[in-house]
């Protein structure tokens, strides 16, 4: 799940992809976006529990993250934590240094098993390792805005899911990306989220639906509508007894972007 826009839906889908078909899901967000959606009021525990955060701490002893088991309805979780937040802003600290490559460029450095390496590198090669030994699809969250927690998740997947909402920021922040990153994608899936009926977003739907708006690798996938419960759930929307008929619509539509994205990543 990436977008360098925040707020279009990233974590949210991605906890409800992960549910849809049973994906361990690794939130790289340090703000822990689909972690609180996961873990709700406990979520402070797992983002400030002790010692380094899961993923560095797998990436260090070259081995598979700790997964919080999935109960009812929520999906197995490598939580984010708070020492992430240090990776993303310029003052790395403890963790990981930065380094410059040999072109000058300065790099986020992490220790590996095999040495330090650039985070996103490393991530990179790390992920379909973990996928491959845990035998199951995996999806990651990531945060808004560039960096190499996104740049490492992006070269890893075999899909990169773009959710959008369609209002007059989102589109032009999706055209950048699609332009910037097209070499560096394998499949791309564009969401429209939060989709309301309304003349607007007809508006917004015909210019991205237009021709040479999304092209290949990128593809526009299945939308998902505005949903009063998705927005105001503090747990996924397939934990807690069985839906009703709001949850089960939004649910539906879940599903069918989800198995678009697993039906990409097949390709
Ligand atoms: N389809 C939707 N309908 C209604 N609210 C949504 C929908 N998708 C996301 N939201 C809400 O939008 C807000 C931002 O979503 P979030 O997943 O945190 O975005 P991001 O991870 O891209 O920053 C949250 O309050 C979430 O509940
Ligand atoms: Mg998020």
């Amino acid at each position: 799940m990436v977008q360098w826009k925040g707020g279009v839906g990233k974590s949210t889908l991605a906890v409800h992809f992960a549910t849809s078909f049973r994906a361990i899901l690794i939130d790289l967000e340090p703000w822990g976006g689909a972690t609180a959606w996961w873990a709700g009021k406990h979520a402070t525990e797992l983002w400030q529990a002790p010692g380094p955060a899961p993923v560095l701490k797998a990436l260090e002893q070259g081995r598979c993250p700790r997964l919080r088991r999935g109960e009812a309805g929520r999906p197995p979780l490598v939580p984010s934590h708070e020492q992430l937040l240090s990776l993303t802003s310029g003052a790395a600290t403890g963790v990981a240094a930065w380094a410059w490559t040999s072109e000058g460029i300065p790099t986020l450095m992490v220790p590996t098993a095999e040495g330090p390496r650039p985070l996103a590198e490393a991530l990179r090669v790390a992920i379909p390792r973990w996928a491959k030994e845990w035998g199951t699809h995996v999806i990651i969250d990531t945060p808004a805005g560039f960096g190499p927690l996104a740049d490492g998740a992006i070269a890893a997947a075999d899909v990169v899911v773009l959710p959008v909402t369609m209002d007059q920021w989102a589109v032009p922040a999706l055209r950048k990306f699609m332009r910037a990153y097209a070499g560096r994608v394998r499949r791309g899936l564009v969401v429209p989220n939060r989709v309301r009926a309304r003349v607007a977003d007809d508006g917004w739907a015909e210019v991205i639906g237009q021709e040479g708006v999304i092209e290949p690798p990128f593809v526009l996938g299945p939308p998902i509508q505005e949903s009063e419960v998705l927005h105001s759930f503090r747990r996924p929307l397939t934990a807690g007894g069985a839906p009703g008929a709001a949850r089960s619509t939004v649910l539906a539509q879940v599903d069918v972007a989800a198995h678009r994205a697993l039906e990409l990543a097949g390709q």
